[in-house]
């Protein structure tokens, strides 16, 4: 299915957790007092009929209400290819609402510092049967407070089973951080678990499909929302540059976004077309800077990626090196 993403790298997997909360999930705490917005004003029940997910799955979920005014900051907002919203519009899910769908009760290692942890969690999979999505739609994208991004593809959703935490040893968000914890991963944590489907611990970035501070989904087509990647240039991609934009869709587009508006992180400041002029003009550099970016500038924010094999590296070269006009 997704090829690329499925090479086993347990110890460099192994190493990512390890460094996992000092790391990438670190996210501002936006969490003060509650703001009182506007009065609540719930957006009509969407018929069920538009219910129908294409994933096949949670068929009966409950419909999960949606507000279009913000009440809290723990309100999770939802965006994009909505049934009954205009385009850009943007709508709000409490999370007394998100408690009510189908629940479930997870132990996770080390998912919140040291030790186990239970987690209440509702699986993506309901939660996207719960919302009114528009035909076509296939990705779920979410944003975080601290400009990190990541995408579940409806079959990633399915055969992984990434879900959202509710509580964390039987505490929502407004007691958030747990103890031990330096950073607070509210209002929402996603994440997946090898635990609940055991092939997730073969995913080569499975840190990006863990994102905390989690604070706007939307629902997209893939395909349209990162456009530019399939056109232009890329219209006509073989086998190599293929693999190179879903390794950068599925592990890039955290941080990096662009070019134009296509989807992506904004933990980068770096525009598509200079990451283009390196992979074109200096290979060498681009490649070593995805390795191991601290060894060629000390001051660098990014993460290395040390468990990229060649063949890994060559695809994302050719696919990004296509970004600038031969
Ligand atoms: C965790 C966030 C993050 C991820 C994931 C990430 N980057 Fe970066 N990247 C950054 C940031 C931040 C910068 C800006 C320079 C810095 O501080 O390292 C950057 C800069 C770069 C640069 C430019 C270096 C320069 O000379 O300015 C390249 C090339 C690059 N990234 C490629 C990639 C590729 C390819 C991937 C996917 C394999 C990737 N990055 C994944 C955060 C990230």
């Amino acid at each position: 299915m997704f090829p690329v993403q499925m090479l086993s790298r347990l110890g460099a997997l192994a190493r990512r957790f390890a460094s996992r909360w000092s790391q990438r999930r670190r996210c501002s705490d936006s969490r003060v007092a509650p703001v009182r917005y506007s009065a609540n004003r719930r957006v009509g029940v969407l018929s069920l009929v538009l219910l129908l997910p294409s994933l096949g799955l949670g068929a009966n979920a409950p419909e999960l209400p949606l507000y279009a005014d913000r009440a809290s900051d723990l309100d999770l907002a939802v965006t994009g290819l909505l049934a009954g919203a205009d385009p850009g519009a943007r709508r709000y899910a409490r999370w007394s609402d998100l408690a009510r769908l189908p629940k479930t009760k997870l132990r996770l290692a080390g998912e919140f510092g040291p030790g186990e942890q239970e987690v209440t969690v509702v699986f993506l999979s309901d939660l996207w049967a719960a919302l009114p999505v528009q035909g076509g739609a296939d990705t779920l994208l979410a944003t975080c407070s601290d400009g990190y991004a990541a995408v579940y593809l409806t079959t990633f959703i399915r055969d992984y089973r990434p879900f959202l935490v509710l509580e964390i040893n039987g505490q929502g968000p407004e007691k958030w951080p747990p103890a031990g914890l330096r950073f607070n991963p509210g209002p929402y944590v996603l994440s997946v678990a090898a635990s609940v489907v055991p092939s997730v611990a073969e995913l080569i970035d499975a840190g990006h499909k863990r994102p905390w501070g989690v604070t706007t989904l939307e629902i997209a087509r893939l395909e349209s929302r990162f456009g530019a990647l399939f056109g232009g240039p890329w219209a006509r991609a073989g086998e190599v540059v293929r693999q190179g934009r879903e390794l950068w869709i599925h592990s890039c587009a955290s941080c990096h976004r662009g070019p134009a508006e296509v989807f992506g992180g904004t933990k980068s400041d770096r525009p598509f077309a200079l990451l283009a002029a390196q992979a074109r003009g200096a290979p060498d550099y681009f490649r070593r800077y995805i390795i191991d970016p601290k060894g060629l500038v000390p001051t660098a924010k990014m993460e290395a990626h040390p468990h990229y094999t060649e063949a890994q590296l060559d695809a994302l070269t050719a696919f990004v090196a296509l970004g600038v006009a031969p």
